[in-house]
């Protein structure tokens, strides 16, 4: 089956904590967006310390835009929410440091790709984490962009190469979502997509199918 993270973007903690209340009995984690304003234009305003005012029974996968991972991913990583930490291949410099700490604290790190990055930037970082996330899109750091299908035959490649798990963020709707899964990516971070529902039933209608898709491509 695949796995179905909702995206949150939003600027405030109070704003986060509104949609993580929307997809309690949906699904087991989502994925909460923090922007620096310097590794994208846009940027996120509450703290690591915020995630605590969260109640929620989720799980929280953190994606850290950030410049500089190793500065600040152990201290976004310790709130008990926070089960994975991805950081970006662009920014990382010191994975071994970053890996260390987050695994030392019994949770998973995942490695980001932009489009154009390289995949021979993932060899040294690979070995350090339990997931790749490709962006589907150019404008990181933004919702409701556009997916670039030039990113999948480099999803094909990695799957071709490496038994890492593979998830797809940016752009996601049931189209590219099929596209994505085809090629190897058995985790989907959704968020316009999702959050367009016009209802909590028809969110539910949304995941449900977007959870199936491996089964549809087996057929
Ligand atoms: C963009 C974020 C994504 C975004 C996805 O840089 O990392 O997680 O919220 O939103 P959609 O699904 O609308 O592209
Ligand atoms: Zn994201």
């Amino acid at each position: 089956m695949i796995e179905i993270l909702p995206s949150i973007l939003e600027p405030t903690i109070e704003r986060v904590h509104e949609k993580i209340q929307m997809l309690e009995g949906l699904v087991t984690t989502a994925h909460i967006d923090v922007m620096d304003g310097v590794f994208v234009p846009s940027k996120t305003d509450f703290l690591p310390g915020d995630l605590v005012h969260l109640d929620t029974s989720l799980a929280l996968e953190l994606h850290l835009m950030v410049a500089e991972p190793e500065k600040v991913a152990a201290n976004w990583g310790r709130d008990s929410h926070v089960s994975r930490v991805l950081v970006h291949a662009e920014a990382v410099h010191d994975i071994d440091t970053i890996a260390d700490k987050i695994h030392a604290m019994n949770k998973q790190v995942g490695v980001v790709v932009n489009i154009g990055t390289s995949l021979s930037a993932l060899g040294e970082v690979i070995p350090h984490s339990q997931a790749v996330q490709f962006m589907g899109i150019h404008r990181v750091g933004f919702g409701g962009e556009h997916f670039e299908e030039s990113i999948l035959p480099v999803i094909r490649e990695l799957r071709r190469a490496s038994r890492v798990l593979i998830s797809v963020d940016g752009g996601i709707n049931a189209k590219t979502a099929q596209m994505c899964v085809k090629v190897g990516a058995t985790r989907l971070v959704v968020g316009s997509y999702l959050f367009n529902a016009s209802s909590k039933k028809e969110m539910r209608t949304r995941i449900d199918t977007l959870e199936r898709l491996d089964q549809e491509k087996e057929q």
